[in-house]
């Protein structure tokens, strides 16, 4: 199950938990508030799996790759760890799936907190178009996933501020409907 909570201030590592003391989990209901939503599948049979065959399906992510991140298997390395950290949003939904290791994704909730979600091991997630979130790895140092997309694949990440873009309203809009 992916486990969710707000995080400390600290700037430390960005790739310890930075749980607050004490701890302030975060549900699956409210992440789902904020447009983020969790499957829970069987990575050790990915190819094969009628349960990731049907979500690719119905939510239409006919395209994907499998990324490897870690400093042997991914060029630029310490690049892209800083890149995927900068605080950044997306005019498209991005969906990931973890096959092995582990991870962090924060994402802001609707007061701007950093929630900080982990993500391991057959653990789904997708984020909203417009969300502003941030990726690091873990201590674990490893994760390999694969990147789903509707359509084809546009990597862009527009660093915060990116506010004026339709789909950051479309997503304001939507937590504002939500909220009621
Ligand atoms: C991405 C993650 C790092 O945009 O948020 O690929
Ligand atoms: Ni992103």
């Amino acid at each position: 199950m992916v486990e969710a909570w707000y995080m400390d201030e600290s700037g430390e590592d960005q790739r310890i938990p930075h749980r607050q003391e004490p701890h302030r989990p975060v549900s699956l209901e409210q992440l789902r508030r904020l447009g983020v939503f969790y499957f829970k599948l069987d990575a050790d049979n990915y190819e094969t799996d009628p349960d990731l065959a049907r979500i690719r399906k119905e939510r239409n992510y006919s395209w994907m790759d499998i990324i490897t991140i870690h400093k042997d298997k991914l060029p630029d390395y310490q690049d892209k760890i800083k890149i995927f950290y900068k605080e950044h949003l997306h005019l498209d939904d991005e969906i990931r799936y973890v096959l092995e290791g582990s991870g962090y994704f924060d994402v802001r909730d609707t007061d701007d907190k950093w929630i900080r979600i982990l993500i391991e091991k057959g653990d789904m997630i997708t984020l909203p178009a417009g969300i502003y979130h941030r990726f690091t790895v873990d201590e674990n140092n490893y994760v390999k996933a694969m990147r789903l997309f509707a359509g084809e694949p546009v990597w862009t990440a527009y660093n915060r501020p990116a506010d004026h873009f339709p789909a950051r309203r479309q997503y304001i809009q939507s937590l504002a409907q939500a909220a009621q």
